[in-house]
């Protein structure tokens, strides 16, 4: 059986915590006999800047290259406030996203049935949500150059990122929404500000042109991005495959997220262009480091479980792991089993360890 060379970057806050129940999920597979991974480890974010003074070290990146696919829990913290902009815990992820080049960034948002009734919206706009989002993550507002602060003669600051695109940056992503379409509900929407942005203009085309020329068979709907906010909460069941830039698909993923009733429900994957038969790619939960429950072993590890799902689907193609993971955290939701995000009022709640144990003793059942 081959082998998988996996990464864990834990990160900061309840990044090690709800990382933990993923090592005990690849033990588990190990041990049945079901997977066999090879696992390296290191530091990212604040405790890296601790550690060794930058966000994320050039050893740890050696490692991030080498890997079959890096898992990354969470960054970042009040803890790192005063840090230099350019050694924010953030950037040691930034880093990895640019440096890997893990230009597609897919966010699948899914209501569970059972979690219908944690979503702030009502259950009959939510329950049986299925939305992917697919963010550009390599370009954009986040790495457009200029950036900078600079002192004006009058001793004013001045301010700059740029919004910045190119052709081929927008082809390669909107190519990954349109073929993923093609295995969903075949409808890709597409979200930019072309009534405001030059640059959204230049977005709506070159997805019009590409989806004429390779992609005519799918639906294609163009969205301004602010309509596209307030139809995720209006009717979010509307939409299948969703394409926008770095920092729209920020914001957008962060709302769809609470259509599902929890963002500690939402894993993501990103990943760069197939070289020689291999990706780079890097998992993630949705969620952030979570400063104001960390250490309290009460976050739940289900987004950063369902990460290591993605892995199993996207980079191992063991789609048969993949599905039997979200099989076994439906049935646990199904049992009625909660972390504090996901409960009722007045629902018990478990803590961090029993939801990991509680998913991998439901994966036994699924897997037997
Ligand atoms: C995300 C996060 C990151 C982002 C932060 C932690 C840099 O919010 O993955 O959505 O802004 O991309
Ligand atoms: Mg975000």
């Amino acid at each position: 059986m081959a082998t998988h060379k996996l990464l864990l970057l834990p990160g900061d806050g309840i990044g090690p915590e709800v990382m933990a129940e993923v090592k005990k999920l690849i033990a588990w597979l190990g041990k049945t006999g079901a997977a066999s991974f090879e696992i390296e480890e290191d530091l990212v974010g604040g405790c890296a800047f601790d550690a060794g003074g930058a966000p994320i070290s050039e050893d740890a990146m050696k490692k991030a290259f080498a890997a079959d696919a890096i898992i990354l829990g969470a960054v970042g913290g009040p803890k790192w406030a005063g840090v230099a902009y350019d050694k924010r815990p953030e950037m040691g992820l930034l880093r990895l996203r640019k440096d890997l080049d893990l230009f597609a960034n897919l966010r699948p948002a899914i209501c569970y049935p059972a979690l219908a009734d944690s979503s702030s919206l009502k259950r009959e706009i939510v329950e049986g949500l299925d939305i992917l989002i697919v963010r550009e993550l390599t370009g954009g507002t986040y790495f457009g150059e200029p950036k900078e602060v600079v002192t004006l003669a009058n001793g004013q600051k001045r301010a700059v990122d740029t919004q910045v695109y190119t052709t081929s940056e927008i082809e390669r992503i909107a190519a990954v929404a349109f073929d993923l379409a093609r295995v969903r509900k075949n409808l890709v929407h597409s979200a930019e500000k072309h009534n405001v942005m030059i640059s959204g203009l230049l977005w709506k085309e070159v997805v019009t042109n590409l989806h004429k020329e390779k992609f005519s068979d799918v639906k294609l709907e163009h969205i301004l991005a602010d309509n596209c906010a307030m139809q995720l909460v209006r009717n979010p069941k509307q939409f299948d495959v969703l394409v926008t830039d770095n920092l729209f698909g920020d914001i957008l993923s962060d709302a769809a997220s609470m259509l599902t009733g929890s963002l500690g429900m939402l894993p993501s994957a990103s990943l760069g262009a197939e070289i020689n038969g291999k990706r780079a790619a890097m998992y993630e939960p949705v969620h952030g480091s979570a400063p104001d429950i960390a250490g309290k072993g009460v976050a739940n590890p289900i987004a950063v479980i369902g990460s290591l799902g993605m892995a199993l689907r996207y980079s191992f193609g063991r789609t048969d792991l993949a599905d039997g993971i979200e099989r076994a955290i439906s049935r646990v939701l199904n049992d009625g089993l909660r972390t504090g995000d996901i409960a009722s009022a007045g629902q018990k709640t478990i803590g961090t360890a029993e939801m990991g144990d509680a998913v991998i003793a439901a994966l036994g059942k699924e897997l037997a």
